[in-house]
C-alpha cells in the first residue's frame, strides 16, 4: 500500500533556557495511522504536542502538516487539527449540548450542519444520553470525552491528544479508545501521547519512544519488540531509560 506522510518533523528542537526539551527530532507520521508518542514524565511529549498544535514555536527546525509549516502557518494548521488538551474552557453551568453549540459557533458551523455535527460528535464519544446534563455534574472522564467531541466538530484530518486517558474512569477510557479507532476508520490520522504502554501497544499502528528529548526508537509494536528482543513495550521503555 502506498504510504503518504501527513506530518513531517524536520530537525525539530525546543529549548527552555539551557534545557533542551526536544533535541533534533526528524520523523514522519503517515496519513491514516494511529501514532503514539510514549515516554516517561519530562521526556518532551507535551512540548512536542504544543509545537504540533502551534501553541508554541520551535527553537529550531519545524513540523510540516500537509506541507504547511507549524511555525509559520498556524492558521492553516488549526483547520487540519482537532486538539484535545487536558482542560479546555467548558462552561460548567451549561449542558454538554450547549457547550458543543457554543464551540460549533466558534468553528463557523450553522443550521442543519451544526445540528448534524453535534449529534455525530456526541454519538462518537457516547454522551448522547447525558447531553442535556450540566457539565458540572459530569465525571472527569465525561468532561474529557466532551473535549474530544469539541475537537472533532470541524471534521479535522488529524486528532491530537495529550495523555487523553490519564485520570479517567475505565468506562470513559474504553469510550475514548473506541473514539480513536472510529476516527481512524474514517481514514483520519491520530497522534497521541501516553505513559500507559499497554493501551499504546493495543491501539497504535506505530510508536515512538521518547526519553530526555530524544526519539530512542520508532516502529510498529512488532518491529520494536523484535528490535529489542522483548515481549512488552513497557520492558523496552524500561531498558531504554536504564541504558
Ligand atoms: N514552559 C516551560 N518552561 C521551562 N521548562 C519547561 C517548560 N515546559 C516544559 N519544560 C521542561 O521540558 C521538559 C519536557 O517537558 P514535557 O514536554 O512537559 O514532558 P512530558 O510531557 O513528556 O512529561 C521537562 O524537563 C520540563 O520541565
Ligand atoms: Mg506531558
Amino acid at each position: 500500500m502506498h504510504k503518504e506522510a501527513i506530518i513531517e518533523v524536520r530537525e525539530l528542537g525546543k529549548s527552555f533556557g539551557r534545557l533542551q526539551a526536544l533535541k533534533d527530532l526528524s520523523f514522519c507520521i503517515e496519513k491514516g495511522e494511529i501514532f503514539g508518542l510514549v515516554g516517561p514524565n519530562g521526556a518532551g511529549k507535551s512540548t512536542f504536542i504544543s509545537i504540533l498544535t502551534t501553541l508554541s514555536k520551535p527553537t529550531s527546525g519545524d513540523i510540516y502538516i500537509s506541507g504547511y509549516s507549524a511555525a509559520k502557518q498556524p492558521d492553516r494548521i488549526k483547520k487540519l487539527i482537532g486538539y484535545v488538551p487536558q482542560d479546555i474552557a467548558l462552561y460548567p453551568t451549561l449542558s454538554g449540548l450547549d457547550n458543543l453549540r457554543f464551540w460549533a459557533g466558534i468553528y463557523g458551523l450553522g443550521g442543519k450542519l451544526k445540528t448534524q455535527r453535534i449529534e455525530e460528535a456526541l454519538d462518537i464519544v457516547r454522551l448522547g444520553d447525558r447531553a442535556k446534563d450540566k457539565v458540572e455534574n459530569y465525571s472527569g472522564g465525561m468532561k474529557r470525552r466532551l473535549n474530544i467531541a469539541v475537537a472533532i466538530l470541524h471534521h479535522p484530518e488529524i486528532l491530537v491528544m495529550d495523555e487523553p486517558t490519564v485520570g479517567v474512569d475505565i468506562q470513559s477510557r474504553k469510550y475514548i479508545l473506541e473514539a480513536v479507532k472510529n476516527f481512524k476508520s474514517n481514514g483520519k490520522t491520530v497522534v497521541f501521547t501516553s505513559h500507559y504502554t499497554d493501551e499504546m501497544e493495543a491501539l497504535c499502528d506505530r510508536l515512538a519512544i521518547i526519553d530526555k528529548g530524544v526519539i530512542k526508537s520508532i516502529g510498529t509494536v512488532n518491529e520494536l519488540k523484535s528490535m529489542y528482543g522483548k515481549e512488552k513495550i513497557e520492558d523496552i521503555m524500561l531498558s531504554i531509560m536504564e541504558a
